[in-house]
């Protein structure tokens, strides 16, 4: 059997995944056989750049990123090609994976990466334009000719990372302005300070088993989720958690077990934690423009894009009829490409007069969750160790 490259990701190593990502690989780490490979230990360090902290990062390009980024980056590799991580790195996925030895697919793809960010560089002022996926679009050896049964045929459908500027659009402002009364209105909305929702959470296709999860959120920018298998105690708690500076990881029986958030990730961890009060969205993002107007599940969506803290880009899809947000894609930075996480909220339902998304789905490069909630309790006091390093100290 040919493992998908989220199945293998996950079988990894949680540590792996989990930059790669969110939460949820835990149910999967655990379906497949935890490949720790002989080299890590349980927790990273991930302000130590990757060329010192591995064994052969040696590329000028990726030696100086964080380890959480360098992972990210990886992740991007994979996608760009269609690859698993096994598909460089034998054995990724089983307890016999080798990460330093050099396969002939890793000393090409070192000379990609050094192309890639050479072809920025000298082109595009740094902006990162040229990436794995440009020129690979999924496979392991691009394409050279056009067939010709396409020549007339639609484009590909990937929507551009940078939203053109839309005509004859809504403003940002009313976009928002709109949504935040859709949701309940301002008013209400400076009410809000704290929420805790719980639910279910299914990951990868229901691989890795139900669980529980619990989000803790308080204004204006600490959030957690932590997802409990509680039919399987010895897969450990899971949790992603931010309280306002730092962020953390926690996923057991990976190849990282605990983790600092010190990259692209943080950035997106703050993102997820403001984008959680709804009234906030006028000051989460800076720079912000309307594209045009697009289409998802066949329904109109007005699309906003701006930035984040750490340059981190955000583009924000607005249900046209409804006003409700109805997903957000983050991208990640790394010097060979962006790492997507896409959000998408459905079934709003009224609490105490504000309207929660009481379904979401969480998607990355390498898997998706999906979240049901069925309850949500307003403005309780949260412990201030719910956003902390999971575990304390
Ligand atoms: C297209 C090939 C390719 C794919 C796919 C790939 N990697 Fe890598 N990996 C590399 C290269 C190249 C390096 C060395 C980078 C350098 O020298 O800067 C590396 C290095 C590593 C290292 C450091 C090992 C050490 O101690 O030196 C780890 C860990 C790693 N990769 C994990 C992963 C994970 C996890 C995945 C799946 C998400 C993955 N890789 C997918 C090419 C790949
Ligand atoms: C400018 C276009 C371009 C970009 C950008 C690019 N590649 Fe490639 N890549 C190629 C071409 C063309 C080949 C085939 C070369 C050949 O067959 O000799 C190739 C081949 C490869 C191969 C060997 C595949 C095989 O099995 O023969 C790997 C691995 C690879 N690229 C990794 C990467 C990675 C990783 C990135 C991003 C860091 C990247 N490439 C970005 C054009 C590109």
């Amino acid at each position: 059997m040919k493992f998908s490259s989220r199945q293998l990701i996950l079988a990894v190593g949680a540590g792996a995944a989990v930059l790669i990502t969110g939460l949820g690989m835990t149910g999967h780490a655990a379906a497949q056989t935890a490949g720790k490979g002989p080299t890590y230990s349980g927790v990273a360090n991930s302000r130590t750049p990757a060329g010192q902290y591995f064994k052969a990062v040696n590329t000028s390009t990726l030696k100086v990123l964080s380890v959480d980024d360098f992972l990210q980056a990886m992740g991007v590799m994979a996608a760009g090609l269609g690859f698993d991580c096994s598909d460089c790195h034998p054995g990724a996925g089983s307890d016999t994976v080798n990460w330093v030895i050099d396969t002939p697919k890793k000393i090409t793809a070192r000379k990609m990466t050094e192309m890639v960010a050479t072809i920025n560089k000298t082109n595009f002022g740094g902006a990162q334009m040229v990436t794995c996926w440009t020129c690979h679009h999924g496979r392991e050896v691009p394409t050279t000719s056009i067939t010709l049964d396409h020549l007339y045929a639609a484009p590909y459908d990937e929507k551009d990372d940078i939203v053109l500027p839309g005509k004859g659009v809504p403003t940002p402002a009313q976009t928002l302005d709109k949504y935040v009364a859709a949701v309940g209105g301002a008013a209400k909305l400076a009410g809000l300070k704290s929420f805790i929702a719980t639910g279910g959470a299914t990951g990868y296709e229901k691989l890795g088993g139900g669980g529980t999860f619990q989000i803790f959120a308080q204004a204006p920018d600490k959030h957690s989720v932590t997802i409990t298998f509680k039919d399987h105690p010895e897969r450990g708690d899971s949790t992603r958690s931010f309280d306002g500076k730092q962020g953390w990881i926690r996923t057991p029986r990976g190849l990282f077990t605990d983790y600092e958030l010190v990259g692209t990730e943080l950035n997106g961890a703050r993102v997820d934690a403001l984008l959680a009060f709804p009234g906030q969205i006028k000051t989460a993002l800076t720079g912000m423009h309307s594209g045009f107007t697009d289409t998802i599940d066949d329904k109109s969506v007005e699309v906003v894009q701006g930035s984040a803290p750490g340059n981190e880009l955000v583009t924000l899809y607005f249900d046209q009829k409804s006003g409700l947000l109805t997903r957000m894609v983050r991208f990640g930075n790394t010097p060979i490409g962006h790492s997507p996480t896409q959000v998408d909220y459905a079934d709003y339902r009224d609490v105490g007069g504000i309207k929660f998304p009481f379904k979401y789905t969480f998607s990355w490069l390498d898997g998706k969750d999906a979240f049901t909630i069925n309850d949500v309790k307003v403005n309780v006091p949260i412990d201030a160790s719910k956003f902390g390093k999971p575990g304390g100290k």
